[in-house]
């Protein structure tokens, strides 16, 4: 065989690999032992010093991996801002005015950057920040497979295509997760991080007065959770007021969530879905949720690592970003670098 041909075959056989859905067999919770072995506990820190007065952060961080994940793979693409050449993903609207700790994970990102320059992804910050945060607020821990590569591009039309929206019914829900890879006990238990954090009005008003156009509330409510939200959100009203997910603890990572859902307390129909939806299969799943804390923490676990590992970058795919909110090499954004912190513009009613 002429040295050619060698060449091709090898390189051939490398496009092969490389285009396995098996990349995520290269992540390893290992993977900064030597060049940064500190890393997770320079996160934690911030994290901590952050949500010791706003504990809201700790929420925050979670669905900030989530939003990342959903969109061309965990790689740090939310995290991009509007240049010259990218459209960011943080106005598509699941994320406008929503997402927060834009500017934590960037307190992170400095901070690793004094212990390891040049070593750690925004995209591995992103899935450790989710995994602390939830130990913080009493959740479970886990071992975070690490090695992501960041992203040199945003799409901000598959932000708006995948996130899944709070007035989905199971079918859409399903559908949103399964084209991820993502199975209906992975949906049901990742959806179980609405045990804390808040949401707008905006996301669940129609359900307390208008019903899919019914002109009725959403009769899967509770009537006296009804009231409550009424009394939060005006019919009508801007709806940028805030309210807890769980009534009950609204900061702790619990099994609150699915018992919640059990007496019609779900915040968003996507979330009541999970348990209103007639003969569903996921009604005998939030039910050993509800009554085994062990085994809704162990499903919580296995389902963020594998959300984490869809469609990373690793090896020589995309880059390690100097600054998460920009592709390296991309000054065109730097004179707006101040980030854009969104969302708390809206008034904490009921807490
Ligand atoms: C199943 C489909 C899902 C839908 C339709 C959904 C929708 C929403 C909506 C509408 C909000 C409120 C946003 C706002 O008003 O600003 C929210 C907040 C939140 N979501 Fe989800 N979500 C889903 C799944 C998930 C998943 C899989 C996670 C994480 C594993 C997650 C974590 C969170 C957290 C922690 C908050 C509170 C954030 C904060 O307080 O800043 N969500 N979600």
């Amino acid at each position: 065989m002429s040295p050619f041909r060698v060449s091709v075959a090898v390189c051939c056989a490398l496009v092969v690999v490389a285009a396995l859905p098996f990349s995520d067999a290269q992540l390893d919770p290992s993977f900064y032992n030597k060049t940064c072995p500190t890393v997770h506990s320079i996160v934690r820190d911030v994290i901590r010093n952050v949500s010791k007065s706003d504990p809201r952060m700790l929420a925050s961080l979670v669905r900030l991996h989530f939003h990342d994940c959903f969109v061309q793979g965990c790689d740090g693409s939310i995290l991009l801002n509007d240049t010259a050449t990218i459209v960011s993903e943080q106005t598509a609207a699941p994320n406008n005015n929503s997402i927060r700790g834009l500017d934590v994970v960037n307190q992170i990102k400095t901070a690793v950057e004094n212990s390891c320059p040049g070593v750690v992804s925004c995209a591995d910050i992103l899935a450790l920040a989710a995994e602390i945060s939830s130990v913080l607020a009493h959740g479970p821990d886990w071992k975070v497979p690490l090695g992501r590569k960041d992203s040199l591009t945003a799409n901000k039309t598959l932000a708006n295509q995948n996130l899944p929206a709070p007035f989905f019914n199971l079918t859409l829900l399903k559908a949103a997760f399964v084209a991820q890879g993502l199975n209906t006990t992975d949906l049901v238990a990742l959806s179980g991080a609405h045990t804390f954090g808040r949401a707008h009005c905006s996301t669940f008003v129609s359900r307390l007065y208008n019903f899919s156009g019914t002109g009725n509330p959403d009769p899967t409510l509770n009537t006296t959770y009804l009231q409550t939200l009424r009394a939060i959100c005006p019919n009508g009203g801007p709806g940028t007021n805030l309210t807890n997910f769980d009534p009950t603890t609204p900061d702790t990572f619990d099994k609150n969530y699915y018992s919640n859902l059990q007496i019609q307390k779900g915040l968003l129909q996507s979330d009541q879905e999970l348990f209103s939806t007639t003969g569903a299969d996921t009604i005998g799943i939030v039910n050993s949720f509800s009554s085994n804390q062990t085994l809704f923490f162990e499903n919580f676990k296995a389902s963020m690592i594998k959300m984490s590992k869809i469609g990373v970058l690793t090896g020589s795919q995309g880059e390690i970003r100097k600054q998460c909110n920009f592709v390296n090499g991309d000054s065109s954004g730097l004179a707006s670098l101040a980030t854009k912190e969104s969302s708390d513009d809206g008034m904490v009613s009921s807490i």
